[in-house]
């Protein structure tokens, strides 16, 4: 059923479409072009960028409404999503997707993704050179989705968007900005320290309210 194009024929079509990768072949993500998320996702799936192109069986783009409120930001793809190039469908992503039903968040609702769009060898965290080379990609969908309000899972997560190095229990409850964009940013517990941790799951309802309230009174 996959067929794989040769990323010269891609750039073919792209051209041919009038769309503009110059941005993609430039390496330079500063200025990048109106592009659409499946062109995005055609890159991704093509992409080279760093080391861990060669251990991945599939690269793990994200899923999602492109209108969805909520973005969630993982930290990167692990082996059961590396065979099935989705986001969270481990145990980690069934105790999300049932902390979200909680509140009537479906899977649909929300856009979800990864700083890494492949899997790191053993599960270990991507190492920064990873999740620089990585980073262009996430901005890029951060803008084409334009969620009300952005969770990330996680200490690695919240380091790459906040540049913030500290534990969870100090950056949860709290609302961020960066500079490049108003989206009000939240941090929870990843759900895989929640399957280790059992105690600190009461803590999720807690961020929710919290997350609840922003998508609510984001006009104000
Ligand atoms: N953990 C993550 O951070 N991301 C996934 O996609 C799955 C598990
Ligand atoms: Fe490319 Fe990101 Fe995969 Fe590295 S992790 S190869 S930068 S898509």
């Amino acid at each position: 059923e996959k067929r794989y194009l040769k990323l010269s024929k891609i750039f073919d079509y792209f051209s041919e479409m009038e769309i503009d990768i110059s941005w993609y072949k430039k390496n330079n993500f500063s200025q990048p072009a109106n592009t659409n998320l499946q062109t995005l996702n055609t890159i991704i799936k093509n992409c080279k960028k760093c080391k861990l192109h060669k251990t991945r069986i599939n690269t793990v783009f994200g899923e999602g409404s492109a209108n969805a409120k909520v973005m969630i930001i993982g930290e990167a793809p692990g082996k059961d999503e590396d065979i099935s190039g989705k986001p969270f469908v481990g145990r980690a992503g069934k105790l999300l997707t049932e902390i979200l039903s909680s509140i009537n968040l479906e899977r649909n609702d929300i856009f979800i993704t990864n700083t890494v769009k492949c899997r790191p060898p053993e599960n270990r965290n991507p190492h920064d050179d990873e999740i620089k080379s990585c980073s262009g990609y996430l901005d890029e969908q951060i803008k084409l989705i334009n969620p009300k309000v952005i969770v990330l899972l996680g200490k690695i997560a919240a380091n790459r968007i906040l540049n913030i190095d500290e534990p969870i229990s100090n950056l949860r409850g709290k609302k961020y900005f960066i500079k490049e964009n108003n989206i009000p940013i939240i941090v929870f517990y990843h759900p895989a320290y929640l399957l280790r941790s059992p105690l600190q799951k009461s803590k999720v309802w807690e961020d929710l309210k919290f997350m609840d309230n922003i998508i609510t009174n984001h006009d104000c």
